[in-house]
């Protein structure tokens, strides 16, 4: 008999007593157009949130950053009282100006403040797991920053720390100064210019979480990866988007998978890719899409 866990591609440990599915979801897309704003539909977004535990999800990747504020409250709503083994992780290093942009927020004051407005926002005690998204160092330096975090962690607020948008030298670095559960970088069958990282993460065990895994990405080259996703797709009454997911778990055993979507029917279909079993001549003909470390752009 296949067990819940196993139809979401099985059980990955972040830490000794954090354990998740391999198919998660990713919350982003519950905001408004361009991650601003309320959804347009509030009672849609909050059915998703409720289909994706009911569907066994216990992994839902959010932050602050999202409306700003709205996902985080729209999964309070949604999901309270929060069933036992629910991870919430979130992310900070960032917020959003009044247009929407993404801007650096990254000294340690400000982490501190994200993560108790996180912790507030989610009617929560203490927040399981927490990236620290680094895209602009600003000058202040990643020991400071993960200290900050550290510290967290000690007073009990903070289960895990995470990574994102990193190089594989600041994941090295990051290492010295705390012990990182978890990376989220830009991954994806189209995308493979965090390759290293996958790779290095794979060998130290730690769990590697591809953003836009369904490569929200994938526009500009939809017709060259339909083709080969639609071949194996057919093979397996499955879609592109259930093998963009099913090649990703295979891709990498310490790969958890965060898919975003506003709709119960896209969350359903992606939900199930934990279940389709690609053979090994799929797997060739998708690894032979893009090589490692490019873009499908940059190999046509
Ligand atoms: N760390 C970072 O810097 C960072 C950056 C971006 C995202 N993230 C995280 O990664 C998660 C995933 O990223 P994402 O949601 O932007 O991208 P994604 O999962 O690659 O793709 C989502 C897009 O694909 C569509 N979609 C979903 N399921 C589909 C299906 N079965 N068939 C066809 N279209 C489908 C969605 O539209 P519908 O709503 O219509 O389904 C949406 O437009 C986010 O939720 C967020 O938590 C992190």
């Amino acid at each position: 008999m296949t067990s819940a866990s196993d139809a979401l591609g099985g059980v990955f440990p972040l830490t000794s007593d954090l354990r998740v599915s391999r198919v998660g979801f990713g919350a982003m897309q519950l905001a408004g157009p361009g991650v601003f704003g309320p959804p347009a539909d509030r009672e849609q977004a909050v059915r998703v949130l409720r289909r994706a535990v009911e569907l066994g999800i216990d992994h839902i990747d959010t932050s602050d950053f999202y409306g700003p504020w709205v996902v985080n409250e729209l999964i309070a709503e949604a999901l309270r009282p929060y069933g036992e083994g629910l991870v919430l992780a979130t992310k900070i290093g960032a917020y959003r100006d009044h247009e929407g942009a993404w801007l650096p927020l990254n000294h340690p004051d400000a982490l501190r403040a994200q993560v108790h407005d996180n912790l507030r926002r989610l009617h929560l005690e203490a927040l399981d797991l927490v990236y620290l998204r680094h895209t602009v160092d600003r000058g202040i330096p990643l020991a400071d920053q993960l200290g900050a975090l550290t510290e967290l962690r000690e007073q009990g607020l903070v289960r895990a720390i995470g990574l994102s948008n990193v190089s594989v030298e600041q994941y090295a670095e990051a290492r010295q100064h705390a012990e990182i559960a978890a990376v989220q970088n830009l991954y994806n069958v189209v995308n493979r210019t965090s390759a290293d990282l996958l790779a290095r993460t794979a060998a130290d065990g730690v769990a590697f979480v591809p953003f836009f895994p369904l490569g929200s990405g994938f526009a500009d080259s939809r017709a060259r990866q339909d083709e080969v996703l639609r071949g194996v797709a057919e093979r397996h009454g499955a879609t592109p988007a259930q093998v963009s997911l099913a090649w990703l778990l295979r891709r990498s055993d310490n790969v958890l998978l965060i898919p975003g979507t506003s709709s119960v029917a896209h969350l359903e279909e992606n939900t199930a890719a934990g279940s389709i079993g690609l053979s090994e001549a799929d797997l060739s003909a998708l690894d032979a899409l893009v090589a490692d470390g490019e873009t499908l752009e940059e190999a046509h």
